[in-house]
């Protein structure tokens, strides 16, 4: 049927911590986990919204916290990953989706602007998959998957800090995969690089466009995606999905676009 969720405990008995859990893609993602029967641990530095989805989450019988963390902050990336292992005892994957998607021209943008984005969507990529590296080396094993972007593939204008970061995350995690399964910590590690999805991270851009171009802006970032339409965040959370669960057992250090078309042309 399509669209229909089929639950079927594709996430049983595992743990999941993920970042920028409060929006878009990592809460739908946290939600879809949830439903699959993972144990799910939410971070963000939204610590309101965060409370939020947890009541809706405990509502429906899922098991479930928040605890804020800024992902450029190593002592709480530490805090997090010690709260999920004394909670559950575990942790089994790791969604890195916190991240920063801010527009300045290449000779308009200052060195902290610069610095502010490969922060927040590099280093706290690394910060996080060196803490749960360590963490998931010597039980089980574990899936860490990282959010990079179609920008991270192909170049943007007045995007060049966001298209830097997400291509370094691209590189990263195929590096560290690689360095995973050679040292046989049992870790995958793979990028997610989604197309432009409805979420607030993309209704901020309108909402910065005067209204009378909003419509011919929308319409043009639809169209730059062959299926004419922008993304939703369930469709990147089911192949986040598929990355954490036991069916993706030989898929490490791959990337996986998911862009409606927008970067077969
Ligand atoms: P969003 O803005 O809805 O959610 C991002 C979350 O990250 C927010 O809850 C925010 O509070 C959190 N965050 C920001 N800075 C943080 C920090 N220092 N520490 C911890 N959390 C922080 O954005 P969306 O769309 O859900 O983006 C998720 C990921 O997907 C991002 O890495 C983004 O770059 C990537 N992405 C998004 C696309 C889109 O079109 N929405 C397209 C391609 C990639």
């Amino acid at each position: 049927m399509a669209g229909a969720q089929q639950n079927t405990g594709r996430l049983q008995g595992k743990v999941a911590l993920l970042t920028g859990a409060a929006s878009g893609i990592g809460k739908a993602t946290a939600l879809r986990f949830a439903e699959e029967g993972a144990k799910v641990a939410l971070s963000d530095i939204e610590p309101e919204k965060g409370a939020a989805l947890v009541a809706e989450m405990t509502a429906a019988g899922h098991d479930a916290f928040y605890q804020d963390l800024d992902v450029t902050n190593p002592q709480e990336w530490q805090q997090v990953v010690d709260a999920v292992s004394h909670r559950w005892g575990k942790l089994d994957i790791l969604v890195n989706s916190a991240g920063i998607g801010r527009a300045k021209g290449l000779l308009d943008m200052t060195y902290d602007f610069w610095q502010n984005t490969m922060r927040i969507n590099m280093d706290g990529t690394f910060l996080g998959t060196q803490a749960a590296v360590d963490r998931m080396k010597d039980g089980d094993g574990g899936s860490i998957i990282n959010i990079s972007s179609v920008l991270g593939i192909s170049g943007m204008t007045n995007l060049t800090a966001y298209c830097a970061s997400k291509g370094a995350v691209r590189l990263f995690s195929k590096a560290a995969a690689i360095e995973c399964a050679e040292k046989g910590y049992k870790v995958r590690v793979n990028s997610v690089h989604p197309g432009y999805i409805e979420t607030p991270m993309v209704m901020r851009r309108f909402d910065k466009i005067a209204t009378n171009d909003r419509e011919a802006e929308e319409t043009r970032l639809k169209q730059s995606h062959p299926l004419g339409r922008l993304g939703k965040a369930t469709e990147i959370a089911d192949m986040i999905l598929y990355l954490a669960s036991d069916e993706a057992a030989f898929v490490t250090g791959a990337e996986f676009v998911i862009d409606g078309g927008y970067l077969a042309r």
